[in-house]
């Protein structure tokens, strides 16, 4: 696969999003199945693999640690803090540093190594100051249990207000064709600090592969069900599936399918961007990977950006409450 520079990091153009084995889009995969899928797409070439704490409770981690441990030379590890769910569930917001602290070792259990690569703050704490828990992560790297430190879903104050106790060496947010908030003004801000960009949910949680249904199509614990669902409500989606039609006639021009085309996009709007697709089929994990290889020109990402956007479908990426909590949407101003 095509290589990109993720801060001190060399790594697939495509990274590989590990949560899908374990949570979010319908029920997680047998553990062996999952681990023979994390070996193939190492085999393909995927060299960043996306995890975190929250994910599955520990599982998806576990899964990493047990079936890649004997190939952990081949993989960027990314994983992240901040978050985590208990046993029954529930999903806590915690960035206390001796909470951070304690979430990382946890994890380098779990994923079988000594050290993660790049360490997110899943999403920041708004009840502890910032600089705390970006001070529990440096002082994390200086002992060597993390190498470099990220951050998800943030707005441009709390990237530039982190960057300054630590340098930040990626952001992730979701960014896809529908979902446009980092360009008002964090991939620009990215470029200034030297930061790098991780988009997730790259494929519009499968909507823009074209194989996906409305809301009562999925299970009640799919992320498109719970706090994804407003695109996903069966007025919206109606009104948003008929950009479809018009977005397949160019992947097919372009001699491409509809996720890889997906994916090309994001790619062609910047060096710096590595986008994270997720799945627990090994054809949509080929195929994904494929991604790397398609150039688009301008003409073609400029026909894209006109036809999908956030004024061209319908409901917000997020429920409303969402919306409001989620610090990364503080940089949508119109
Ligand atoms: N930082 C954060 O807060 C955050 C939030 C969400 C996700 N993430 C990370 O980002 C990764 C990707 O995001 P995501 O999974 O939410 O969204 P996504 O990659 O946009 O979409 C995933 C959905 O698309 C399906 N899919 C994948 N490739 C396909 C293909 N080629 N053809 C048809 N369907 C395909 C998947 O199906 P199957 O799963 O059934 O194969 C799943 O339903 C996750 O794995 C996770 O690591 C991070």
């Amino acid at each position: 696969m095509q290589q990109r520079q993720l801060g001190p990091f060399t790594v697939s153009a495509i990274g590989f999003g590990c949560m899908n084995v374990s949570m979010g889009y319908g029920p997680r995969l047998d553990d062996a199945e999952a681990g023979m899928l994390l070996n193939a797409a190492l085999d393909h070439g995927y060299t960043f693999l996306d995890t975190a704490a929250l994910y599955g409770a520990g599982h998806n981690e576990t899964l990493i640690g047990r079936y890649l441990r004997h190939r952990r030379r081949e993989y960027v590890l990314a994983s992240k803090c901040g978050l985590t769910r208990d046993a029954d569930g529930k999903a806590h917001l915690d960035g206390r540093p001796e909470t951070l602290s304690r979430t990382c070792d946890d994890s380098l259990r779990r994923l079988a190594t000594d050290v993660i690569d790049l360490y997110y703050i899943h999403r920041v704490d708004p009840k502890v100051p910032l600089e705390d828990s970006i001070g529990a992560l440096a002082r994390l790297v200086e002992v060597g249990k993390i190498r470099t430190i990220g951050l998800s879903e943030v707005c441009v104050d709390t990237l530039r207000r982190a960057h300054a106790v630590h340098p930040i060496t990626a952001v992730q947010s979701e960014y896809s064709l529908w979902s446009r908030t980092p360009e008002r003004k964090m991939l620009a801000a990215c470029r200034e600090l030297g930061t790098g960009f991780v988009p997730f949910s790259p494929l519009a949680r499968q909507f823009l592969t074209g194989k996906c249904g409305d809301v009562t199509t999925v299970g009640d614990d799919d992320i498109r069900a719970t706090i994804a669902r407003p695109r996903f409500e069966p007025d919206n989606f109606a009104k948003n599936r008929r950009l479809l039609e018009p977005y397949a006639a160019i992947a097919a021009r372009v001699g491409c399918t509809p996720a890889q085309l997906a994916l090309a996009w994001l790619l062609a709007q910047g060096d710096d961007l590595v986008p994270i697709p997720g799945s627990k089929h090994y054809p949509w994990m080929v195929e994904n990977a494929g991604a790397a290889e398609i150039r688009l020109d301008p003409a073609t990402v400029a026909e894209l950006d006109a036809l999908i956007n956030e004024d061209t479908v319908a409901g917000r990426r997020y429920t409303e409450a969402l919306m409001r909590s989620t610090d990364s949407e503080k940089d949508w101003v119109r």
